[in-house]
């Protein structure tokens, strides 16, 4: 783990190659001729290694790395839950790699079957009429959601008049205000109680004949489910609001309850969260968009259609349509897991996902009540949020220094600083998959951690000491983006 490697460029050496390929049998100049003069270049500036090398380095660098499959990874919000590898196999078969959307609606038939049976599901499982596929992440489905809520009120205008306000609770995932901008909606923060649920008088003095929607995650990023949901929802609705859920997080709800019958007017779902299909990285994701029956007529085309057998894509018919946000259906190759990992574990299986996650995540919010501050102390959902804040006012120990230390320990560190109205927080969300003895281990973990904080709070303040990058400085990462490197 310790052991730097150096960079590929490092290693090169003059003359190296890791290919080998005959000899070039037509002039030079002639496959010169092919390529425009402005991309021509004398010198490519590669590094140049054997094969073994280029192998060797790039196995070194992912051996570095703490991914969900060497490590427990309780990334809170992040939902890094196992990615079965059933569900990579059947999205490999060539089935599904070797078809091309350009292709003839009866030749993909068997696509959008599954895309049209996968609709079906998420319905069922969520309580919604109808779902696009379309965006490629949360924050995308976001935007999408927000540009139908806005279609709907600008069609209802004429009747109600125009409405301009968004409102979010102070424990929102920060892409909900930066969506609600995008679409030139304003934003108003309505504040959470002791609680952490909604403020429901805060919210009667926000909310208006101006009021577009509120945005709602529940669980909410302190891994609470609102207590007053149905309240909320009926407060809204009675100003003309919509009710937007911001379900990026539904591992704890699966068969438990669906936002449709909480009052939800449409939301969206990360399958690479729930759905447990890979991420991180920037890597392919998908947040399909559920809707009910208001807000169906403005849903992205094409959409998927049974008649009688066949399965055909549909545009017309749907003229208050947001139209297209992404190139043809979405991120397949991504929808395909899912699909799999929902027709793997079935409905019972589903339900079992949530009650596992729940279950393992109150054990472990038991367990490290003592040792770390907990605000919010009741019953949390698939996640929980405990603070820094008595090592940090004692011993001068912040969240970072903790989630650094537990590298040293082999675990990816929790969720840091965020929700924002937990101070020094620490976000823990361990998922289903993960057996009793990981959780004692990461909690035995936490708790070692907060004696060192007292006996040798230094220790835990220039950790890792076992990584080959200690800390890095991350507002210059944050803020030169400049991830080339250059020589010298
Ligand atoms: C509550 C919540 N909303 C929205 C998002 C955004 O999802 P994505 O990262 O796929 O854009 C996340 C992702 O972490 C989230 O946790």
């Amino acid at each position: 783990m310790g052991k730097q490697e150096p960079l590929i460029f490092e290693k090169s050496r003059p003359g190296r190659a890791a290919y080998s390929l005959p000899d070039l049998d037509v002039p030079l100049q002639s496959v010169k001729d092919l390529i425009p003069k402005e991309l021509l270049r004398d010198n490519l500036n590669l590094p140049e290694l054997s094969e073994i090398d280029v192998v060797r380095h790039f196995t070194h660098l992912s051996e570095k790395n703490l991914g969900v499959d060497s490590a427990f990874y309780p990334l809170g919000s992040c939902t890094m839950k196992y990615n079965p590898k059933v569900s990579e196999e059947i999205a490999k078969l060539p089935h599904f790699t070797e078809i091309h959307p350009y292709q003839a609606e009866d030749e993909i038939s068997g696509i959008l079957e599954l895309l049209y049976n996968f609709e079906q599901y998420l319905c069922a499982i969520f309580g919604y009429e109808a779902f696009t596929f379309q965006p490629a992440a949360g924050a995308h489905g976001e935007l999408t959601a927000l540009l139908m809520i806005k279609a709907y009120h600008e069609n209802k205008s004429k009747v109600s008049g125009p409405r301009s306000k968004v409102i979010i609770p102070d424990s929102s995932h920060g892409t909900n205000p930066a969506s609600v901008a995008l679409v030139g909606y304003e934003t108003v923060v309505v504040k959470s109680n002791s609680r952490g649920n909604i403020d429901i008088e805060a919210l009667k003095e926000v909310v208006g004949d101006d009021t577009a929607a509120l945005m709602l995650t529940n669980p909410n990023t302190l891994g609470l489910f609102d207590e007053h949901i149905l309240e909320v929802a009926d407060i809204v609705h009675k100003a003309g609001g919509l009710l937007y859920y911001d379900g990026a997080n539904a591992n704890a709800t699966l068969g438990i309850c669906r936002p449709a019958d909480l009052g939800f007017d449409v939301a969206h779902f990360n399958l690479h969260k729930t759905f447990s299909t890979p991420h991180g990285c920037g890597g392919p994701g998908s947040g399909p968009v559920g809707v009910n029956k208001k807000l169906e007529p403005f849903l992205p085309v094409p959409r998927v259609i049974k008649q009688t057998t066949n399965y055909n894509l549909q545009s017309t018919n749907y003229n208050q349509s947001i139209g297209r946000v992404h190139s043809f259906y979405g991120n397949i190759n991504v929808i395909v897991k899912a699909y799999a990992y929902i027709r793997s574990l079935g409905a019972e299986g589903l339900k079992k996902v949530s009650e596992n996650a729940v279950l393992n995540a109150n054990y472990m919010m038991k367990r490290l009540r003592d040792d770390y501050f907990l605000k919010y102390d009741r019953t949390c959902q698939h996640e929980f949020v405990i603070s820094a804040k008595w090592q940090k006012e004692k011993y001068g120990v912040r969240a970072l220094d903790i989630a650094k230390r537990l590298l040293d320990y082999g675990f990816h560190p929790p969720t840091i600083y965020f929700p924002l109205i937990v101070e020094e927080a620490l976000m823990i969300e361990p998922t289903e998959t993960e057996s009793r003895e990981t959780l004692d281990a990461f909690c035995d973990a936490m708790i070692s951690i907060a004696r060192e904080c007292e006996t040798n709070p230094d220790l835990v303040k220039n950790a890792p000491h076992t990584m080959s990058v200690k800390r890095v400085n991350e507002g210059k990462a944050a803020r030169e983006l400049n991830l080339r490197w250059s020589q010298g």
